[in-house]
């Protein structure tokens, strides 16, 4: 392990945006397929690197709602890609403790048959492991996700089972894909273009973000320390001013999240 790196101090959850794919092939002369096939061991030492540091959740962005307008031919090798991708490494991800799951838009109509069912047997064969949250963010749009929750929550109030006033920001959390993920303290995006291109919009609220310039398929989990090590140095305030008492509900300082 990395010995710039505070144990104590490792977020729960990291969000990473796996971007660069298509560039790094270009840089190689080969087809932007080539550069999602290079992109799995990137993931897996990542992941590896996440499990070295006992990080809690890690999120991946696979395939955002805006990727269903990439040319059909890329849509298409994505989505064997994953599912192949599922066959061939939810074993191992299971026998280190790894828990799988999906977040997005699991039912479009648009996501193969055998995707769908590899989706949902990696979910219910690894529900019980605690090592990591492993979170797939397939078809995935933070708008998309906002907009089901808030289709939820109003179908709750037109059944009558509760008021438009008990809708705060703790009811509207909890009708997210995974209400139970805790929100990211760190997300990582490489190849130096730095938006969130719709990613954890309402989770990443107060959250950390590290850009690197290396391209996903060069990413690996000492890059992964590197990014630790930057959020490391960050101070977070939460909107509470550096001097000022911490003004608490009671619980929790807000200032101890970090
Ligand atoms: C990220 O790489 C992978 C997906 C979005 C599926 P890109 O395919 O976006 O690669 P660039 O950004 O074109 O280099
Ligand atoms: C974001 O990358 C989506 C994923 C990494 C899956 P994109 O490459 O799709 O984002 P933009 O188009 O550069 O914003
Ligand atoms: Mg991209």
């Amino acid at each position: 392990m990395d010995d710039r790196i505070d144990r104590d101090r490792v977020p729960r959850h990291i969000g990473v945006i796996m971007d660069g794919n298509g560039r790094w092939a270009n840089v190689q002369n080969l087809p932007r397929i080539a550069g999602h096939a290079r992109g799995e061991p990137a993931l897996f030492d990542t992941i590896q690197g996440a499990l070295e540091l006992g990080v809690e959740w890690l999120t991946v962005y696979a395939f955002s709602t805006e990727n269903w307008m990439r040319e059909s031919d890329e849509v298409d090798f994505l989505m064997h890609f994953n599912a192949d991708l599922l066959e061939r490494r939810r074993d191992e991800l299971d026998a280190q403790g790894v828990a799988i799951h999906f977040i997005g838009d699991k039912a479009d109509p648009r996501i193969p048959d055998d995707l769908k069912e590899r989706i949902r047997v990696s979910e219910e064969r690894t529900a019980a492991n605690t090592t990591m949250h492993l979170v797939f963010a397939f078809s995935y749009g933070g708008r998309l996700e906002i907009v089901e929750a808030t289709k939820r929550l109003a179908a709750r109030v037109e059944a009558g089972e509760i008021a438009v006033a008990d809708i705060d920001e703790a009811a509207l959390g909890a009708a997210m894909y995974l209400p139970e993920m805790p929100e990211p303290e760190l997300i990582i995006r490489s190849s130096g273009e730095q938006r969130t291109s719709n990613f954890l919009l309402w989770q990443s609220a107060y959250s950390e973000f590290v850009f690197t310039p290396v391209l996903w398929p060069d990413f690996d989990r000492n890059t992964l320390f590197d990014c630790v090590v930057e959020y490391q140095h960050r101070e977070r305030r939460f909107g509470v001013a550096q001097d000022a008492p911490v003004v608490t509900d009671g619980s929790t300082a807000i200032n101890d999240q970090t």
